[in-house]
């Protein structure tokens, strides 16, 4: 583990800062924090580091990997005909919390990469030290979320030594994450553009930038742009059912009152929950999607852990274009478990 909380904007002059981008070069995997989760990152250029990500998460070998870049100049390497439209968006959002999904060129990276695909998924994350990494390096790392696949995404560097304490080269440990679910990934191979995974970046902020550039899919589980959506994902090992439309007074007290639950929910529920309950809370109302991201992940994951309880239940969301990428998370969350008051 390199602590590196000390040296957030001075990471060069970091006493191991050496040892870390060796072990780059060297093809080992090494977790590196990124505004949006934890990842684990290795040379993307080398089949072996490729293949180690995989096998230290458990993860499908159909299911891409994000390239992440420090300067735009490395796309030229690995990509080709990215459109107009598509720099466009770059241009605004990077960087920052959003992949695109682009035409491959192969020969440069592993093509493990992309699972075979003809399309590689870029990312230029803002995280002080995730972002100094890269320069430092100077190389494309390939990182998928720093779990053990099926567990919820990493939001501290506590969560990644649970999973993969080791299993991997070394951790760089800095504070908890900023924003806490994964980047937004726009697949930019056709247009209008498609969300193929949603994130804190919305399409109507990227329609505001590019207007009419993408389209408000509804994400097909069955036919999913992005691979990885397929995948159980986040689902604690107790049943879990998301209560759609939140989590009311009158239905802690009628109808779930009589089991070992956990309660997942903005902290302005909290005063109805009963005190046989154990609440787990998200930000601070249920207008704060901000502080829901920031708290989901550690929740599901103190969930997961708690050994006397029978049935997790989640408080729903209002659901809108801000609450898109929290719902679709809370929704894999719960197995698509979803009930209504009158159902529960
Ligand atoms: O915020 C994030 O994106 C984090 C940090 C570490 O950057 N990374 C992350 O990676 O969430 P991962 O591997 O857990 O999720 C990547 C997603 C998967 O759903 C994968 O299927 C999709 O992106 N993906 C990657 N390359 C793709 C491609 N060429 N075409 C379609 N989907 C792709
Ligand atoms: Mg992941």
């Amino acid at each position: 583990v390199w602590d590196v909380r000390k040296y957030v904007h001075n990471l060069q002059s970091y006493p191991q800062i050496n040892q870390i981008v060796e072990g780059y070069h060297q093809n080992e995997l090494i977790a590196l924090p990124t505004e949006t989760v934890y990842g684990l990152g290795a040379n993307a250029k080398d089949e072996q580091a490729v293949e180690k990500i995989y096998l230290a998460k458990g993860r499908p070998s159909d299911n891409p990997l994000i390239v992440h870049i420090h300067d735009k100049s490395q796309l030229d390497d690995f990509t080709q005909n990215i459109s107009k439209e598509t720099e466009i968006l770059m241009d605004a959002f990077w960087p920052g919390p959003i992949s695109f999904i682009v035409p491959y060129k192969s020969g440069f990276l592993s093509d493990r990469v992309t699972g075979g695909l003809k399309s590689v998924a870029v990312r230029m994350p803002s995280h002080v030290i995730g972002r100094a990494i890269l320069q430092l390096t100077h190389l494309p790392i390939a990182a998928p979320s720093a779990n053990i696949s099926g567990r919820p995404s990493p939001t501290k560097f506590e969560h990644v030594k649970h999973d993969l304490d080791g299993r991997i080269f070394g951790i760089i440990q800095a504070d908890d994450i900023d924003e806490g679910i994964e980047s937004t990934v726009i697949d930019c191979t056709s247009y209008p553009f498609k969300i193929a995974r949603p994130g804190s970046i919305t399409a109507e902020m990227i329609n505001k930038v590019l207007p009419y550039s993408v389209v408000d899919t509804k994400i097909d589980m069955d036919k999913p742009i992005a691979p990885g959506m397929k995948y159980k994902h986040y689902a604690p090992t107790q049943p879990v059912t998301l209560v759609e439309g939140g989590i009311t007074k009158p239905i802690i007290s009628s109808v779930i009152k009589d089991h070992k639950i956990a309660v997942i929910g903005p902290k302005s529920i909290e005063s109805f929950i009963s005190e046989e309950m154990i609440f787990i809370p998200l930000g601070n109302d249920e207008n704060d999607i901000r502080g829901a991201h920031h708290d989901l992940y550690d929740a599901l994951r103190i969930a997961d852990q708690l050994t006397d309880i029978d049935h997790i239940y989640i408080s729903g969301y209002n659901r809108n274009e801000n609450t898109v990428a929290l719902m679709n998370r809370i929704d894999k969350a719960s197995g698509h478990n979803i009930k209504g008051e009158d159902e529960l």
